[in-house]
């Protein structure tokens, strides 16, 4: 069957959520605020959750409608087959949520649309009481400007959960995040890649998994693998496929930070991770920081001086970072932060700089583009 599908994404990361489904080989998609839209089947499915490392999650459309009254939401809902994909015991969670339309209060709109759902799988299955002891569909009503959408979530829990992450320093980056700076950052296992002030190790952890070409879902289950409408032969040709395309790449990740303790978090991380092999931790402060490679890349996730008494330690520690990282010459580097004054102090203006939300924080990503190796210039040029 063709499902509408939808892969949702934080604001400022859908285009490259859109690029990683390009490069999954998905074409006409629909790039909107948070989400991007495409087609896919059972085997798609499975595929997306798998591979997509900066979506949130993966949603089967159900349907998408104008409703300004309970009866509009309710009709609406009802006509939707919910019974191709809800089985007769599926156990039927609906969440929601409501922005600048008529309809605002969200419990009521809930239990409007879990009864026309009802209403539905009785058509389909010709009874009226429903156990629902079986696997979990979530279902959301999302109403935008009077627009409810209907989804059914595919992921479970989201897809930042890798499965790596037993535990965190502070202020850890989401995983999905994570991978979007390395993924922006356009850095390839020939290049030497740094994160000195890595905290848990996420940067460089998901670094490590592109680099390898790990799939990130491997180490994780989704909620549809229980779905009897996608076969479990599905999501094993999934695995075993993702098992086989690990590369061979041998390369060298540095991640440092001046507290050991996150250092010795960041080192279990990537263990569970499968690519404690791929990074070289050390406990050292970014001042300490230097390199004798050429075309390196820098990625990191400063702290932000947001809490009382650490601004102007924060402001020390950017003026100090300006000075080490323009003394690297041809080097790439990338700082993502929420402070206002970050490229007065940094003492240079960023080629390029993206806003992007940590969480609640609006951060900007400051990319400074260094020289790209010959090799890869003259490759670039003839293309
Ligand atoms: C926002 S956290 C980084 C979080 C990390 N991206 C993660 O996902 O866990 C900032 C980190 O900078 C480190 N740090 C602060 N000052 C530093 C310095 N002078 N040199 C190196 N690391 C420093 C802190 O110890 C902290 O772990």
């Amino acid at each position: 069957m063709i499902y509408k599908l939808i892969a949702t994404a934080t604001f400022g990361l859908e285009s490259v959520v859109a690029q990683e489904l390009k490069d999954l080989g998905y074409d006409n998609l629909i790039v909107e605020n948070a989400r991007v839209m495409f087609e896919g089947d059972e085997m798609d499915i499975a595929l997306c959750n798998m591979w997509l490392r900066t979506a949130d999650r993966v949603l089967i459309k159900m349907g998408e409608f104008r409703a300004e009254t309970f009866e509009e939401l309710f009709q609406g809902t009802k006509e939707i087959e919910w019974g191709e994909i809800i089985p007769e015991n599926g156990k039927m969670h609906v969440v929601g949520k409501s922005v600048k339309s008529t309809l605002f209060s969200v419990p009521d709109c809930q239990s409007i649309v879990k009864k026309a759902v009802v209403e539905s799988m009785k058509r389909t299955y010709k009874k009226d009481w429903f156990e629902e002891d079986g696997p979990t569909y979530k279902i959301e009503i999302a109403l935008l400007k009077d627009i409810a959408t209907l989804t059914i979530d595919t992921t479970g829990p989201g897809l930042h959960k890798r499965g790596y992450r037993g535990l965190s320093g502070e202020a850890p980056l989401k995983e999905t995040l994570a991978a979007a700076l390395v993924l922006l950052s356009r850095w390839n296992p020939s290049r030497t890649l740094a994160d000195p002030l890595c905290g848990s190790g996420t940067i460089a952890i998901e670094a490590a998994l592109i680099g390898k070409n790990m799939a990130p879902g491997l180490n994780r289950s989704f909620v549809s693998e229980e779905w009897s409408v996608i076969p479990p032969k599905v999501w094993s040709d999934i695995r075993e496929d993702a098992k086989r395309r690990i590369n061979t790449e041998d390369f060298r990740i540095l991640a440092s930070d001046i507290d050991s303790s996150v250092i010795k978090t960041a080192r279990e991380n990537a263990m569970k991770a499968g690519v404690y092999e791929y990074i070289a931790f050390q406990r050292l402060s970014v001042q300490e920081f230097s390199s004798k490679k050429k075309y390196g890349c820098i990625i990191c996730n400063p702290p932000y001086g947001e809490r009382i008494g650490e601004k102007e330690e924060v402001e020390k520690l950017y003026k100090s970072m300006g000075a080490v990282f323009s003394s690297l010459d041809s080097w790439s580097y990338f700082i993502l932060t929420s402070h206002p004054d970050f490229q007065k102090l940094f003492k240079k203006r960023a080629d390029k700089n993206r806003k992007l939300y940590n969480g609640r924080i609006m951060c900007y990503y400051y990319e400074y583009f260094g020289p790209l190796p010959k090799r890869r210039v003259e490759r670039e040029e003839n293309i």
